[in-house]
């Protein structure tokens, strides 16, 4: 399923977020940036050691040598993925949603979307932040996640596509259902 808000276009597919050959895929890190399970071990395992040593680097500077904070995106070679960039970003662990939650998975979409920006690309793949280990429910996470993307290109945006990579039909099915709510007219 797709929409298209301004010039840019929206899409919602099912599969492996290593496999993108979009200009960037979305890493749903953590805070040490030094690998983790799910999507962040995928993309370390997929993409080989010159995404770590990278991270690494990143954790030497002045910047970044507390960690990259949550809601924060920064980008990295990619290795051997098909993608040229990584971007790294850190999505809020959900502790019930009153602890402002919903407005930090957005900023890691925001963030995600302006790094990627900046570096000139045209393309970029997200996976659906939070929602595994993190423990943010997945249509919660939907909304919030396609409600943040739509914005963004609505005020315009370079980026031609953003597609989310969801792991499974039933992740999928919750997305569709999110941006047919958020977007109903097909385009
Ligand atoms: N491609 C696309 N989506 C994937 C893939 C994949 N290869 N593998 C897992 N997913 C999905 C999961 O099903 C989940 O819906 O990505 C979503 C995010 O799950 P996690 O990877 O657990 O990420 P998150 O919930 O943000 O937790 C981040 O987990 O892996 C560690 O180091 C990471 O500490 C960090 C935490």
């Amino acid at each position: 399923m797709s929409r298209r808000f301004g010039t840019s276009r929206l899409e919602c597919v099912e599969g492996d977020i290593t496999r993108q050959d979009t200009g960037a895929i979305v890493n749903a890190a953590n805070r040490s940036l030094l690998g983790g399970g799910g999507v962040d071990g995928a993309i370390h395992r997929a993409g080989g050691p010159e995404i770590l040593a990278a991270c690494r680097a990143l954790r030497a500077s002045a910047e970044y040598k507390g960690g990259l904070p949550t809601g924060e995106a920064v980008i990295t070679p990619a290795g051997r993925l098909a993608a040229r960039y990584v971007i790294h970003t850190v999505g809020p662990i959900w502790h019930g949603g009153s602890g402002g939650e919903a407005e930090q998975l957005a900023s890691c979409y925001r963030s995600s979307l302006r790094v990627a920006e900046a570096h000139g690309l045209q393309s970029i793949a997200f996976p659906s932040i939070s929602t595994g280990a993190y423990g943010y429910p997945l249509d919660q996470a939907a909304a919030v996640a396609l409600s943040a993307v739509r914005g963004h290109l609505a005020a315009g945006s370079p980026l031609v596509l953003v597609r989310f990579v969801l792991f499974g039909a039933a992740a999928l099915q919750v997305y569709e259902t999110a941006l047919e709510q958020l977007h109903p007219q097909p385009s």
